[in-house]
């Protein structure tokens, strides 16, 4: 297959109906995107796979759902107002504006990320290096300036300072308030993780590729509490846990790469990083980050609110502020990894074309398509079928058009299994099960149909 560009995936999101430009009919809006039928399928997938994961087969974890509005002294408690913001830079000549940092990154493809760097750092190595201006060319900028990303709004009927809050910037903000609940309301002992997937909005100053950078966006993360001193085992553990679940999810492991922040480059509440990063028509970027934050956020929060936020071991008596390490990834993020992994275009033995989404059938938006060979004779049977079958797997069901097309268009969304209802069906209770992997075609019988597709889905 040729590379596969970024065009190219939007192209087949929008014909299949995984994601369509936002408020399309209106001429969009910049940088908004919807998610169709299957990439609401798919998300949803990632994230009960994700789930299942941090949640249900770890002990101790629990799942929150936050408010996406929060009290806006959490943000500046928790450094956002203050510190929360990107270097912006204007070409003077053409007034398009960019962040300075990423003018740093992509000239030296990413040798040097300026993550950290102050402005006069910025400033002086863009022009040291007379970095251009990527729309046009000159070497003309004005001064850096901080610009927060912090969504504002406001809040009640007055639209006066008081009224201003902010939508989250991160999910992790609404687990660290509720650290005492949540830890108190389960019972739960340290070491213990506390889950939360929704969404977050950063005021990007360059949203862009795709669905990479966007301004609304979700998050699944997980702050996991321990004790100070077990932090760095911890942060291992899960670096390891993370890559794991992305290669489990059917991601090709020479398409991540770890990549340890250096020193300069830590965001201000973190003691170390790591990012996970994925291999995107664009190149290497970040896809998920794991953070060691230390006791900076109950510490802040605490201060902040005046209310304790430490944990008491109820085997030792000793009281004190639990360290955090934080895995956390974007859906969206995610789920364009795994659209760009799984994509594939095969060269057939007849020498025609097949596209092809090697989905893992976990994540697949449809496990089974229900085909009846001849419509006016198998129809009523495979509806049968697909009705008993729905109750189980999310089923689609296709009566179109010769066979053949029919397995195409199953194999573009990634559908695993495709069933054919034949005579054999009507005559001997059997159905031809093909594999949209090898292409290969099985007979089973129908009464052990739901087993045979709950053995092959199991995640
Ligand atoms: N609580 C830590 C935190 O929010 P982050 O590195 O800023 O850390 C975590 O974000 C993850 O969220 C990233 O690794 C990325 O997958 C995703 N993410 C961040 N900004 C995003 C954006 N503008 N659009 C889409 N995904 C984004």
């Amino acid at each position: 297959m040729e590379k596969l560009t970024m065009e190219k995936i939007v192209n087949i999101c929008k014909q299949y109906g995984f994601i369509f430009q936002g408020s399309e009919i209106y001429d969009g809006l910049a940088n908004t995107w919807d998610y169709g039928p299957l990439g609401s399928r798919l998300k949803n997938n990632i994230k009960d796979l994700w789930r299942k994961r941090f949640v249900a087969e770890r002990e101790n974890s629990y799942e929150l759902d936050a408010a996406i509005l929060m009290n806006p002294e959490v943000w500046v408690a928790s450094g956002h107002v203050a510190s929360f913001a990107d270097p912006l830079i204007d070409c003077k000549d053409c007034k398009t504006r960019h962040r300075a940092d990423k003018l740093v990154e992509e000239f030296t493809n990413g040798a040097e990320t300026g993550d950290g760097w102050d402005n006069e750092k910025l400033e002086n190595y863009i022009k040291d290096n007379k970095i251009p201006c990527p729309k046009c060319g000159s070497n003309n900028f004005t001064t850096i300036r901080k610009f927060n990303l912090l969504f504002e709004t406001h809040m009640g009927v007055t639209e006066d300072s008081k009224s201003k809050v902010y939508l989250r910037g991160e999910t992790a903000q609404g687990i660290f308030v509720n650290f005492l609940n949540v830890q108190r309301s389960m019972r739960a002992k340290i070491p213990f993780g506390i889950a939360q997937i929704g969404k977050a909005f950063r005021n990007e100053i360059t949203p862009g590729n795709f669905i990479f950078r966007t301004r609304e966006f979700e998050q699944m993360e997980y702050e996991f509490f321990c004790k100070p001193g077990t932090d760095m085992e911890w942060f291992k553990f899960y670096e390891e846990y993370c890559m794991k679940f992305l290669t489990d999810l059917g991601i090709n492991k020479d398409n991540l790469r770890l990549r340890k922040h250096k020193p300069e480059e830590l965001v201000f509440y973190s003691k170390g990083t790591t990012d996970i990063e994925y291999n995107y028509p664009n190149g290497f970027g970040e896809l998920w980050g794991i953070a060691d934050r230390t006791d900076y956020d109950l510490t802040v929060h605490s201060n902040h609110s005046g209310k304790e936020l430490k944990y008491l071991d109820p085997d030792t008596n000793e009281k004190y502020t639990p360290y955090v390490i934080e895995p956390s990834v974007g859906c969206d993020r995610l789920l364009l990894a795994i659209l760009c992994d799984s994509y594939d275009e095969e060269i057939l033995e007849d020498g025609t074309t097949r596209e092809v989404m090697h989905f893992i059938p976990a994540l697949a938006p449809y496990k089974v398509a229900v085909l009846p060979l001849m419509k006016k004779y198998h129809q009523e049977k495979a509806m049968d079928i697909y009705h008993k079958l729905s109750k189980s797997f999310m089923c689609t069901y296709d009566e179109a058009g010769n066979i053949g097309k029919r397995y195409r268009r199953q194999d573009v969304i990634g559908t695993p299994f495709c069933i054919t209802i034949d005579e054999e069906t009507l005559n001997n209770g059997t159905v031809t099960v093909r594999d949209r992997d090898t292409m290969k075609q099985k007979t089973i019988k129908i009464d052990n149909l739901e087993e045979y597709i709950s053995d092959r889905i199991k995640f």
